[in-house]
């Protein structure tokens, strides 16, 4: 089997766990690296025997034998190389959020569309065992049309530092960074309807009055904080159903709840623990599905293999971007809401 090339952009923090999978990986072969510090590319580059370093993104997508890239970069600078290596004829992954912006998100979705090739956002929750029972329970018919959902990504006090907090590569906070998974399950698992509207609210009190570290590794300074740290929507969408998002990087409570799917034949939680619930025999019945969330290392391996192996058996994207671009549909929604004071406010999706 010929190995497929591939490069990757933006050598920070989670470039490492793309280039050590890609390493370990059958039938890939890592031939480029850049970053805009190409410093830190020589750094990766070194680390995982990269042949060829480069300081600017177009002169890695000028390399004709490149048939993939990683986009590793942060948020803001996501659409840029993206769209520009769709032109260029390369196959893309691109982290997750897709984008900042749904206009991003748009432009990137759109160039996927114009070139035919693939772009798949890194939504490594999808290839969770948990999830993915979840999935094939919702399919076969248990619950029936979902009409109520509430979806959370939360931590106590967990306010990432550098990259993920600045405006001007973030874009956004804790809605997308951690917010992103719990929003892409509960669409995936609602079966991605069209949303009509959001009221949400954002806000940033902790981060900006409180100093780290409470807990390890969470090193923010309040005045580099210039995105929300919660974001907290009720989304209504066209078929009817209504789903609560929630999601925070810090707050005085333990959790703001579960994720959890009401149907007219069963409901589904699937956090903080996995049950099924139901009436049967003439009572009512909890089911444990024994599915687990499955560990990082194995989601990237996951998420990464099934990638390659869409490019070899002319697969689309596995994770389809149109479903993704709901997320930024709905992220765009609640800042805008949140700008209106929580005013229940219109969304649309882009038609292309
Ligand atoms: N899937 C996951 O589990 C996971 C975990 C962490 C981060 N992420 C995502 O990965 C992305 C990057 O996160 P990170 O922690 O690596 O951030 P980071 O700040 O450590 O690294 C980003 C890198 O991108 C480089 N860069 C910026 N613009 C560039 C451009 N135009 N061309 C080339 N390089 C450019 C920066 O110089 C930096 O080295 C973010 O979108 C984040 O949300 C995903």
């Amino acid at each position: 089997m010929e190995p497929i090339n591939v490069g990757v952009i933006g050598a920070g923090g989670i470039s490492r766990i793309h280039l050590h999978t890609l390493s370990t990986l059958p039938g890939v072969r890592l031939l480029a690296i850049a970053d805009v510090a190409l410093e830190k590319a020589q750094e990766r580059a070194q680390q995982f025997n990269i042949p060829h370093v480069f300081g600017d993104h177009r002169e890695l997508l000028a390399m004709d034998e490149i048939a993939a890239v990683h986009v590793c970069t942060f948020n803001q600078a996501h659409r840029a190389p993206t769209v520009d290596a769709l032109h260029a004829g390369k196959h893309v992954m691109v982290e997750k959020p897709m984008a900042a912006t749904l206009a991003d998100a748009t432009a990137m979705v759109r160039a996927a569309k114009e070139t035919g090739k693939l772009l798949n956002c890194a939504l490594k929750t999808r290839y969770s065992d948990d999830i993915m029972a979840a999935k094939r329970i919702i399919e076969s018919g248990e619950l029936g049309e979902i009409y109520y959902a509430e979806t959370v990504a939360d931590r106590r006090r967990g306010i990432p530092g550098g990259s993920f907090v600045r405006q001007e590569s973030a874009g956004i906070g804790a809605t997308a960074d951690i917010g992103v998974y719990a929003l892409d399950t509960a669409l995936h698992l609602m079966g991605h309807p069209t949303p009509v509207s959001v009221s949400g609210i954002i806000t940033d009190v902790i981060g900006k009055t409180h100093e780290p570290p409470l807990t390890p590794g969470w090193r923010w300074k309040a005045e580099d904080l210039t995105v929300e740290e919660l974001g907290i929507a009720w989304v209504r969408f066209a078929n009817g159903a209504v789903l609560v998002f929630k999601t925070t990087w810090a707050m005085h409570m333990d959790t703001l709840g579960g994720a959890f799917f009401l149907g007219p034949k069963a409901g589904l939680r699937l956090t903080p623990e996995f049950k099924v619930f139901r009436d049967q025999w003439g009572c009512l019945v909890d089911i444990a599905p024994q599915a687990k969330p499955t560990p990082d290392v194995e989601l990237f391996r996951r998420e990464i293999e099934d990638f390659y192996n869409a490019i070899r058996e002319g697969r689309p994207a596995p994770i389809n971007p149109m479903g993704v671009l709901l997320t930024n549909v709905i992220i765009d929604g609640v800042i805008a809401s949140a700008k209106a004071g929580g005013a229940e406010t219109p969304v649309t999706v882009p038609a292309f």
